[in-house]
C-alpha cells in the first residue's frame, strides 16, 4: 500500500502512487454499494467524528454513509448546535472531543488552516473536508475518479476550470492532483476571479472561454458565490451568465464528447445551464456517488481496514 499518511490536509504533495492507491481501493469497495445490504465490518470498533462549522449537503453526507457502511461508530457535530454558540473556543470544542477517543476527525471550516491547527490539538487522524480557499481534497480526489472512470485516465487530457479561481479551494486541488496524474490545467475565468500570478503554477490562464474551452477534455465549472457580488468583484449574476456561463453552444467550443463537471451546489442559469448540467455529457451525479466511493476509501486505508472483511 502506498498511502500511509496520518492526515490528509491538501492535495499538494500527494505523489502519484499514492492516489493510485486510493482509487484501487475505492475500485474494489464500489462494488459494496449495489449489493442488498450495503454493511461489511472492516472499520468495527473504530470512531469518526464529523465537524462541520459550513454548511454541506455532498461532503457531510457521504463522509457519514461511508463510515457506516464499512461499520466505523459515528458523532456528528455541527457548529449551530454545540456549545460554540455559547461561546466555547474551537481548540476547547475540540479538546472536548479528543478526550472522547475518537479514531479520525473529519472537518471543514471556513478559515484556512483549521484542519492544520486541529492536527495540532489531537493524536487522531484528520481528513479536511474544505477549509477556507485553501484545500478540499476529498473533492480533488473523487475528481479525478470520475474522469477516470470516464476516459480511463488523467494522462494528457486537458482540463478545463471554469469560474472563480480565485476563491476555489476545488480549483487548487483540481490543479495539484490532475497535473500530478499527467492532465494539463487551464483555469478560465474574469481577471477579477483569477488569483495574481497564477501562471507561476504552471497553469494555462484564459479571460475569454472560446481560446479557454477549445479542444478541452473536461469542463469543469465551479459555482460562483454569492459573497462575490457583494464585494463588488462580479457587476451581476447575469452578466456572469452572459459572459462565462456554460451553455450548450459554448459547450461546442470544447471536444465533442468532452465531460461536464461540476462539484456542487449548482446555481442553475448562472455559471451552468439547466440543459448541459442535465445532458448526456454531465457526469455530475457520478462524481456525487464517487464522493460516497472516494471517502469509503479514505477511511479504509487511514483506520487500518482489511479486505478479508469486505468479501460478500
Ligand atoms: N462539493 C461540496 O463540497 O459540496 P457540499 O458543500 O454540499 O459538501
Amino acid at each position: 500500500m502506498a498511502f500511509t499518511r496520518k492526515h490528509l490536509l491538501s492535495m499538494q504533495g500527494v505523489a502519484r502512487d499514492e492516489i493510485e492507491t486510493i482509487f484501487e481501493v475505492a475500485d474494489s469497495l464500489k462494488e459494496i454499494l449495489s449489493r442488498p445490504i450495503k454493511k461489511v465490518p472492516p472499520l468495527r470498533g473504530k470512531s469518526v467524528c464529523t465537524l462541520f462549522f459550513e454548511p454541506s449537503t455532498r461532503t457531510r453526507t457521504s463522509f457519514e454513509m461511508a463510515a457506516k457502511i464499512l461499520s466505523a461508530d459515528t458523532q456528528s457535530i455541527a457548529a449551530s448546535t454545540s456549545s460554540l454558540v455559547k461561546g466555547e473556543s474551537f481548540k476547547d470544542t475540540v479538546l472536548t472531543l479528543e478526550s472522547m477517543g475518537f479514531d479520525l476527525f473529519v472537518i471543514r471550516h471556513k478559515s484556512a488552516g483549521a484542519a492544520q491547527f486541529l492536527t495540532q490539538l489531537t493524536d487522531a487522524r484528520v481528513i479536511n473536508a474544505g477549509d477556507g480557499m485553501h484545500a478540499h481534497p476529498t473533492q480533488g480526489l473523487l475528481d479525478m475518479y470520475t474522469i477516470r472512470e470516464h476516459l480511463g485516465g488523467l494522462e494528457g487530457l486537458t482540463v478545463a476550470i471554469v469560474g472563480d479561481i480565485a476563491h476555489s479551494r476545488v480549483a487548487r486541488c483540481d490543479f495539484f492532483g490532475m497535473t500530478t496524474m499527467g492532465a494539463k490545467v487551464r483555469f478560465v475565468g474574469p481577471t477579477t476571479l483569477m488569483p495574481a500570478e497564477v501562471e507561476r503554477l504552471g497553469v494555462e490562464v484564459y479571460h475569454d472561454l472560446e481560446p479557454g474551452l477549445h479542444g478541452a477534455d473536461i469542463v469543469y465549472v465551479l459555482r460562483i458565490q454569492r459573497e462575490r457580488l457583494e464585494s463588488g468583484l462580479l457587476p451581476s449574476t447575469r452578466e456572469y451568465a452572459e459572459t462565462f456561463g456554460i451553455n450548450m453552444k459554448r459547450l461546442a467550443l470544447a471536444k465533442p464528447n468532452a465531460l461536464v463537471m461540476h462539484p456542487g451546489p449548482m446555481n442553475r442559469g448562472v455559471e451552468i445551464m439547466p440543459d448541459v448540467a442535465d445532458g448526456v455529457r454531465s457526469v455530475i451525479t457520478d462524481q456525487v456517488t464517487n464522493g460516497l466511493v472516494i471517502r469509503m476509501a479514505l477511511l479504509f486505508l487511514m483506520l487500518g481496514g482489511t479486505y478479508d472483511e469486505v468479501a460478500s
